[in-house]
């Protein structure tokens, strides 16, 4: 994968103003070197978020959200990684390293968007000058404005239509090939794949359209709806069908509803619900419930009332479970036997749909309906039955109230918990010996200040003999500092971006959050004098060891001459 460079990240980290970035988004609240609002992750009536100008980052103390400028942009604006990079470089008219930027972007998939954007139009051309197509829209009650912003088109009948208008020269039928607008047949003859069908552009999350589904005009003209094959720009398990059109009706997302159909989606549009999305013919997966909550806190799936739609109602519930952070909630609706979300939404208008949404059933009771369905919960048998299939899913449920909720309500239902009691602490680990706790915070400190403002890790001078001591936290505070010292620039945010995917980084998080007490005047001779004791008690160290070596074996010359500089060392610290 092509990387940015880090120096980069750092630079521009440090011109952007994040107090500036997120409170063009946020109404922000000065209180003191901070400021404050509602979070916009997730809903509070006081504000819990906090945007620090010094260290360079947003951090929330109700739901955990953090990150930098740049995770910000991807959170809020729901951009991706490079994305958002480009995002804030313009803004501070910085220029992305060239050699990233073609690493990134593979010349042919630019060929590939230009030939699915000519096809978009052409099909849209096509359908101002096919009447019949026209009137298929008008009999669905599809309006001029949502057939533009949804980019809906026509396929002309024949098997050329497309090919003979785009398909000019062998380059080009390769692209058109490439990007699934062809079939072909036993003699190897390429034709185009839609014929006679008015046609819904599949877009990515930047807009770009990347396949296509077409409909008959007509029942009994083959395959009610054809989809682009899966190509290297559309993988259908991963986009949903409307999320752009959404996206871009919408500052903030409130909910997203999942249906099944293109029409579905678009019906919703035209009566004033633009937060509809499908999935491609597939059921939901965990790519699918991954995005939707990236984009929405509340999310709905609408499903038909019969088996079938139980089945994959029960799919969409195992893709969403590992995804049910706090402040998430998913829902479930039925839908009567014979409509679709269209059909609903035009016999029973906005309001009518919206009643329905407002009464669809929440996860947690689908969850246990779903799984106690045959199962007789007036005896022990069924009991152990309902607690046996529950707790594999909801042991993949991320901690926190949810969860917690999730498996208070299971043992209510079978008086059986969903884990087995936490082992208590041990007394050996309960109590820990005081020097311990007091070396232990001695580093703590150091890192903590070093979150606070990481040049401080440039006023101390190499080597770094504080590394060798053998204590919890000394690998962390010695990569600390040095990764200080390759990224000089490098701001709070920039060092828990560094440490995004590693296990520290929650530690990390709330000491960098945290107000550190004291006078920030105080906090070089602070952290200067903490690496200092350090240093005194790796000496101390190395002359325990020696000692003890001197009690077993006997040292050698080297070892004694060590010894005694150590000793002397101690005596008068190094300058
Ligand atoms: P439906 O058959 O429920 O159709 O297919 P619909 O959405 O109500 O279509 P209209 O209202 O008759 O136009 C639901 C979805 O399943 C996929 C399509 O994505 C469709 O939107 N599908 C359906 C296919 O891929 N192929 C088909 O032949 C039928
Ligand atoms: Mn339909």
């Amino acid at each position: 994968m092509a990387r940015i460079p880090d120096a980069f990240i750092d630079d521009l980290l440090a011109r952007t103003d994040i107090v500036e970035l997120i409170g063009s988004r946020v109404p922000l609240k000065r209180q003191g070197r901070e400021y404050s609002a509602r979070c916009p992750f997730h809903d509070e009536r006081s504000p819990s978020f906090t945007v620090s100008p010094t260290k360079q980052f947003y951090h929330c103390f109700g739901c955990g959200a953090h990150g930098t400028a740049i995770s910000f942009l991807m959170n809020y604006d729901r951009l991706e990684f490079l994305d958002a990079v480009d995002e804030l470089a313009k803004r501070v008219g910085m220029e992305i390293p060239r050699d990233t930027q073609q690493r990134n972007v593979n010349p042919d998939s630019i060929d590939q968007y230009a030939a699915l954007e000519a096809a978009n139009a052409f099909f849209q051309r096509q359908l101002a000058a096919t009447p019949k197509a026209l009137a298929y829209f008008e009999r669905r009650g599809v309006s001029a404005e949502i057939r533009a912003q949804f980019g809906l088109g026509y396929a002309p009948d024949g098997f050329s239509a497309l090919r003979d208008a785009l398909g000019t020269d062998e380059r080009r039928m390769k692209l058109l090939e490439r990007v699934g607008l062809f079939s072909k047949n036993d003699k190897g003859h390429v034709y185009d794949k839609f014929r006679d069908r008015v046609m819904f552009p599949i877009h990515d999350r930047r807009g770009r359209t990347i396949a296509f589904g077409g409909r008959v005009l007509q029942k009994d003209d083959g395959p009610k709806y054809l989809n682009s094959p899966e190509t290297a720009l559309f993988h259908k398990g991963r986009e949903l069908y409307g999320l752009w059109q959404v996206r871009q009706a919408n500052s903030k997302i409130e909910r997203l509803i999942v249906v099944e159909g293109y029409m579905d989606v678009i019906a919703l549009f035209q009566h004033g619900i633009a937060q509809a999305v499908a999935t491609l013919g597939t059921a939901t997966t965990p790519d699918h419930a991954e995005l939707l909550f990236r984009n929405a806190p509340d999310v709905y799936f609408c499903f038909d009332g019969d088996a079938a739609g139980r089945r994959a109602a029960g799919k969409a519930m195992e893709s969403v479970l590992p995804r049910m952070k706090d402040g998430r909630q998913a829902f479930f609706l039925f839908l009567p036997d014979g409509e679709d979300p269209d059909t609903l939404v035009r016999s029973e208008g906005r309001e009518g749909f919206n009643a329905r949404l407002r009464d669809a059933t929440p996860l947690s009771t689908f969850f246990f309906d779903e799984l106690a369905k045959d199962v007789n919960l007036g005896t022990l048998d069924g009991k152990a039955r309902l607690a046996e299939r529950a707790k594999p899913l909801l042991a993949q449920i991320p901690d926190g109230a949810f969860g917690d909720l999730m498996r208070q309500r299971l043992t209510e239902l079978t008086g059986v918990g969903a884990r087995d009691n936490a082992t208590p602490p041990s007394p050996a680990r309960a109590r820990l010996q005081p020097q311990q706790t007091q070396k232990r915070s001695l580093v703590r400190g150091a890192i903590a200040l070093l979150l606070q403002r990481p040049a401080l890790a440039l006023d101390l001078a190499p080597p770094d003999g504080f590394s060798a001591l053998r204590q919890p936290g000394i690998p962390l505070l010695a990569e600390l500092v040095s990764l200080v010292r390759a990224r000089p620039e490098i701001t709070t945010g920039g060092v828990l971006e560094h440490f995004a995917d590693r296990e520290e980084l929650a530690a990390l998080q709330k000491l960098a959050s945290q107000d550190m007490p004291g006078e920030e005047a105080k906090w070089q001779e602070e952290f200067l004098d903490a690496m200092a004791q350090l240093e005194r008690q790796t000496v101390q160290q190395r002359i325990d060891e020696l000692q003890a070596k001197q009690r077993e074996v006997g040292l050698d010359d080297d070892d004694k001459a060590e010894l005694r500089a150590l000793l002397l060392e101690k005596v008068r610290p190094r300058q």
